[in-house]
């Protein structure tokens, strides 16, 4: 499975990369107000359009994810391609994030925008992460569309079934691959028990239909969570740098590492130096 890094974050970005295996990013406009804030909190002044370039370069031609902020297909096609044309010559590694659905609140005649700008985009060869999707059939459509990527957004959808059962949750709280029973029930949403039964989902129809769009495993809240979108076969997680550190610890390395050091006696130390 690769490993991408959730984060607009220069610094952590970098820092990412320096772990040797790292093979993308992804970003988003919370994530892009996240690190502009940041850089404002800092006192610094924000060139945007060389910051992104900065950004595709720590990436090391590894893909980067970088969001529409348009709703209709026409502007949505418009802005990607400018993206893709801005950007794409800096590192060759752009690809361009197109949200499955546009429609706010269930509002109608817009269920199309989105498949209609990733088929556009994709016909003219520039790579679609299709992002916020929340079903099954959300994925196969988005595939069918030509989407390089489909991002599912397990941990959004492990917090929306807590929600709906006024469970309180904290954002990096771990969420039972298999779902959560309460008074003999399992807790769903639209057949769905959990985010990572999502991925499977997903996962699952794209071999029995053989699609060669890969799956994204996105909004992943923890290291466990890693564990099982791997687990569940997704060709790709999009982690936190948070998450990304809390992927080598446990306590007997740590444990192990302080007796070993303890217990290096001179001769096996000027042997080694
Ligand atoms: C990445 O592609 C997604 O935008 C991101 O993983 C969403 O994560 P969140 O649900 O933690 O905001």
């Amino acid at each position: 499975m690769k490993i991408f890094v959730d984060s607009a974050k220069l610094d952590e970005i970098e820092e990412a990369y320096s772990c040797g295996v790292l093979d993308g990013v992804t970003t988003n406009p919370s994530l892009i107000k996240k690190a502009v804030d940041s850089l404002k909190a800092k006192g610094e002044n924000i060139d945007m359009t060389g910051y992104i370039k900065k950004i595709l370069t720590a990436a090391k031609g590894t893909p980067v994810s970088l969001e529409v902020a348009e709703f209709t297909h026409r502007g949505m096609i418009e802005q990607g391609k400018r993206l893709f044309d801005m950007f794409n010559p800096v590192a060759n590694n752009v690809y361009i994030k197109i949200p499955i659905n546009t429609s706010f609140e269930g509002e109608k005649g817009k269920e199309f925008e989105g498949l209609k700008a990733i088929a556009a985009l994709s016909k003219e060869e520039i790579p679609v992460n299709c992002t916020l999707v929340f079903t099954p059939e959300q994925a196969l459509m988005a595939a069918k569309a030509g989407a390089k990527f489909v991002s599912p957004f397990a941990g959004r959808i492990d917090d929306y079934i807590r929600s709906m059962n006024s469970i309180s949750f904290g954002k990096s709280d771990y969420f039972p691959a298999e779902g959560l029973v309460r008074d003999g029930e399992m807790l769903e949403n639209n057949g769905i028990v959990s985010g990572i039964d999502l991925v499977v989902q997903i996962v699952e129809i794209f071999e029995v239909h053989d699609l060669a769009t890969e799956v994204l495993a996105a909004s992943i809240r923890n290291a466990r969570q890693t564990r099982e979108a791997a687990l569940a076969g997704a060709d790709i997680a999009t982690l936190p740098f948070t998450v990304i550190k809390d992927l080598f610890i446990h306590y007997k390395t740590q444990e192990g590492m302080k007796s070993f050091i303890q217990d290096i006696v001179p001769e096996y130390r000027d042997a080694i130096s």
